[in-house]
């Protein structure tokens, strides 16, 4: 009997957090939210923010190992190391702006920071990738913003 649970990976991209510098409580975070409401969580890794690595995790998590979406955290914002957006439209078949749109019109309720988040939502094949800031708050405040709309999409996909 094949398991037909969404399959979701997390990427935390952090110099520090790849380096060992920082606890990554953003991925962890992710990761129990979509186990709790019933996905299936393929796998969590933390990597550099390094546009050519960022790049080569997307394609393997989308063209091999299948998952329907790939939550991102982190290298989202202006500083220059951030280049999460960058590494992600280059591995984009189309665009979905409506889903980083939505994070970031909703999150100006929290913060008007919300605004310097450059994150993208784009598919790759049949494969959702979605970036979120680095921040514990700034994760669980998008999460809930994007959830109920997230499950009739990626039915949709599949
Ligand atoms: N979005 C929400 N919902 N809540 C937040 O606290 N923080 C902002 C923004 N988006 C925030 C948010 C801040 S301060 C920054 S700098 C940007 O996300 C980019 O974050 P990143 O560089 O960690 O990706």
């Amino acid at each position: 009997e094949k398991d037909k649970r969404l399959r979701v990976a997390i990427l935390t991209l952090s110099d520090k957090g790849s380096q060992g510098l920082r606890e990554d409580l953003s991925g962890p975070y992710i990761q129990d939210y979509f186990k709790e409401r019933g996905y299936y969580v393929t796998s969590y890794e933390i990597l550099p923010d390094e546009q050519a690595l960022i790049e080569q995790a997307l394609i393997n998590l989308s063209d091999r190992c299948h998952n329907d979406l790939i939550i991102t955290t982190g290298g989202t914002g202006l500083s220059m190391r951030d280049v999460t957006p960058e590494a992600t439209l280059k591995v984009a078949t189309r665009n979905v702006p409506g889903i980083s749109e939505a994070i970031r019109y909703e999150s100006m309720k929290y913060t008007n920071r919300a605004m310097l988040s450059r994150g993208v939502s784009i598919l790759r094949n049949q494969t959702l990738i979605i970036n979120l800031p680095g921040s514990l708050k700034a994760v669980k405040e998008s999460l809930d913003i994007i959830i109920d709309p997230l499950k009739h999409g990626l039915e949709i996909l599949k």
